[in-house]
């Protein structure tokens, strides 16, 4: 067993660093080439039914591209997490049953977008969200994962108990840790009261551990990798240092999550999952 790999939502995968959805992981060659040069999970960009133009953040070539790209890689072993868009819950239920018979492992609904919100508005209310979710846990047999706003109306707890009671496996929350944050990584102890330091870590906090957490944003290197561990994360997420660099980032986001690993004494990742401490009670 690799020190970096982990169990996510009850799927094993090799890595706790995957790319983020969107940034090249659209197009059949660059999903090829991120399938290839790094061994976890591999996270589609966002789809819906038939495609999108626009807006240009979400524009793909719709869930049937998906699928046929899936149907291989999963025959190979790949761990495939599909993303999914739409703007009424019909449309995102047949876009997950579509990904979910192609083998997906997991499905992300992409609920941060929004393109999602103007049209679904999820977070409208409980009832609205409930039906979503619902809806889609009905069709699909995959782990269910849900990629979440920074902000919405629901505070992190009861948003935490209603994913939790809809069998949501994972939370895909930000990494929005504080930049001048004061901490001793060989502790994991920072400075100051007990408090949540990012959406990743509130949630982390809510959830008691009955949801996994996946960080996104803002994980460009080794060390950043491990403080979102230490804030709770079981799974990270890769995007602009993808864009800037090329595939080869998730490998060398991995070897330094490692290194670092090594050099405090820890033989896997789950060793600091969460285990943040503060200086002051
Ligand atoms: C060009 C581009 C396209 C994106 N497309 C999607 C998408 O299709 N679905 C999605 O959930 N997020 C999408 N995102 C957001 C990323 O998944 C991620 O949340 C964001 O880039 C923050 O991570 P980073 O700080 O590592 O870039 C996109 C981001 C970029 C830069």
């Amino acid at each position: 067993m690799e020190r970096t790999s982990i169990r996510l939502g009850g799927v094993d995968l090799h890595s706790t660093i995957m790319n983020a959805s969107g940034p090249r992981s659209a197009e059949r060659g660059e999903i090829y080439e991120l399938s290839a040069v790094h061994a976890g999970a591999l996270v589609f960009k966002s789809c819906n039914l038939a495609g999108l133009e626009a807006p240009e953040n979400l524009k793909n070539r719709g869930v049937e591209h998906f699928a046929a790209i899936a149907g291989e890689l999963t025959a190979r072993g790949k761990q495939i997490i599909g993303s999914i868009v739409g703007t009424s819950e019909d449309e995102f239920i047949t876009v997950a049953r579509i990904l979910d018979r192609a083998g997906v492992a997991i499905l992300e609904l992409n609920l941060a977008d929004d393109y999602v919100a103007n049209s679904v508005a999820p977070f409208a209310s409980f009832e609205r969200l409930k039906a979503l979710i619902g809806g889609v846990r009905g069709a699909a047999n995959g782990v269910l994962a849900v990629k979440l706003p920074p902000r919405s109306q629901f505070p992190p707890r009861a948003l935490a108990d209603l994913l939790k009671s809809m069998q949501v496996a994972i939370a895909v929350c930000q990494n929005d840790l504080p930049k001048d944050l004061e901490i001793d990584l060989a502790t994991g102890s920072v400075k100051g009261k007990l408090r949540a330091l990012s959406h990743a870590h509130a949630m982390y906090q809510e959830s008691e551990n009955l949801l996994d957490i996946v960080a996104v944003g803002g994980i460009n290197n080794g060390r950043d990798a491990y403080l979102a561990h230490l804030s709770g994360a079981k799974g990270l997420q890769v995007g602009s240092a993808l864009m800037k660099e090329g595939a080869g980032a998730l490998g060398r986001i991995d070897r330094e999550l490692d290194a670092l690993l090594g050099e405090h004494g820890k033989r896997s990742v789950s060793e600091i999952i969460g285990r943040l401490t503060f200086t002051e009670a």
